[in-house]
C-alpha cells in the first residue's frame, strides 16, 4: 500500500530548550532563514506524500499559522510590490494539505503518535520528529519509502553512533540482511552502559504500520512515566517484522542546543545566499580559536 500521511509529533515541552522554547515553540527557531518545521514539512513534500498530520499542543498555534495563507501580510506585500516575496509566502500556504491534532497532555512521543489514529486511519503511513533535521541528497523519507516498496514491512531509520553515547539512544539489535539495512532482532530504550553490543541508533524518521495504534493503546508508560514509542516498536516488531535503514545524510537533533547550532552552520553552509561569506567568516573565526 502507498504511503501517502505522515504524522509529526509537535507537542513537546521542549524544555532542552527553555528559555528559548518558553514563549515560542521550539520547532519554530529559525535555522538560516526559515523554521525547523517547516525544512520537516518539505522533506515530506518531496518524497511525494499528500497529507501532514501534525500533534500540537497548547502554544504551538505559530507552527499552524506558518502554514497558514496570511491575507494581511499578502495585502501588505502585494502594495509594497515585493512580489516575489509574496509569492513564496504563499507557496508555504500551499506547500501541502495539512491536519492538526491536539494532544492534551504531553504524555510522551507513542501516546503523540496514538493520537493520529482516526486521521491516518487502516493504512501505513510515516512518523518525522518535528526537531529533526535530516540533510541529504535524496530526502530521508524518500529513501525510507522506496525500501518500504520492496519489504512492505514497518522500517525505523537509523545511525551509527559511538558506542559510549548508545545510552542516549533507542538502540536496534539485528541481522543485516544487505548494505543499510537490518532485519531488527530487538530494540532498546537508552541502554545502560554496557548493556547493548549494537551502535545502531533510532532517529526521528518512521514508517509504522498501522497495527501499531492498537499496540499503543496498550503500552503502558515507561521511561520517565511517558508512553514511549520504543516499547510498542519492539512489539510490532515481534508481531509483524520490522527493518531498520541507515540513510544517506547526516542527521541533526535540532530540539537540542549543539545540535541546533549544528544544523545551523551545515544550512548556511549551504544556503546559496550566504554560503561563500559565511564559510569565510568560519574560516575567520577558526583562525583565532
Ligand atoms: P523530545 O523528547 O525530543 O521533545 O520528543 P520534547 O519533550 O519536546 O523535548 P525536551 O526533551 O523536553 O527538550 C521528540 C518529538 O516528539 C514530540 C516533540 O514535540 C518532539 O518533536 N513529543 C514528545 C510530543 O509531540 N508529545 C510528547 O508528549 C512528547
Amino acid at each position: 500500500m502507498k504511503i501517502r500521511k505522515a504524522v509529526i509529533p509537535v507537542a513537546g515541552l521542549g524544555t532542552r530548550f527553555l528559555p528559548a522554547s518558553k514563549a515560542i515553540p521550539k520547532e519554530m527557531l529559525t535555522i538560516v532563514d526559515r523554521p525547523t518545521i517547516q525544512y520537516i514539512v518539505e522533506e515530506v513534500v518531496a518524497s511525494g506524500i499528500e497529507q501532514v498530520i501534525l500533534i500540537t499542543s497548547e502554544g504551538k498555534a505559530a507552527i499552524e499559522n506558518h502554514f497558514d495563507y496570511n491575507f494581511h501580510l499578502d495585502k501588505i506585500l502585494i502594495e509594497k510590490k515585493k512580489t516575489k516575496l509574496a509569492e513564496e509566502m504563499r507557496h508555504i500556504s500551499n506547500l501541502i494539505d495539512i491536519v492538526s491534532v491536539r494532544q492534551k497532555k504531553p504524555l510522551g512521543l507513542g501516546h503523540a503518535i496514538w493520537m493520529a489514529r482516526h486521521v491516518v486511519g487502516n493504512e501505513p503511513f510515516l512518523v518525522l520528529l518535528g526537531d529533526d533535521l535530516v540533510l541529504s541528497e535524496q530526502p530521508c523519507c524518500k529513501q525510507m519509502i522506496n525500501l518500504y516498496r520492496e519489504v512492505q514491512e514497518s522500517i525505523v531509520a537509523i545511525q551509527q553512533v559511538p558506542l559510549d553515547q548508545t545510552y542516549q539512544y533507542g538502540i536496534v539489535e539485528g541481522r543485516k540482511v544487505r548494505d543499510r539495512v537490518i532485519k531488527v532482532d530487538r530494540m532498546v530504550e537508552k541502554p545502560a552502559p554496557g548493556t547493548t553490543r549494537s551502535d545502531m541508533a533510532i532517529i526521528g524518521r518512521y514508517i509504522l504500520q498501522p497495527d501499531i495504534f492498537n499496540i499503543l493503546e496498550t503500552t503502558t508508560p515507561g521511561h520517565g512515566g511517558e508512553i514511549q514509542l520504543t516499547d510498542a516498536l519492539l512489539a510490532l516488531s515481534n508481531k509483524r517484522g520490522m527493518y531498520a535503514y541507515q540513510f544517506d545524510g547526516t542527521r541533526f537533533d535540532a530540539g537540542d542546543k549543539i545540535g541546533y547550532l549544528k544544523a545551523v552552520i551545515a544550512f548556511a553552509l549551504r544556503h546559496p545566499d550566504i554560503c561563500v561569506d559565511f564559510s569565510d567568516y568560519l574560516k575567520d573565526v577558526a583562525g583565532q580559536l
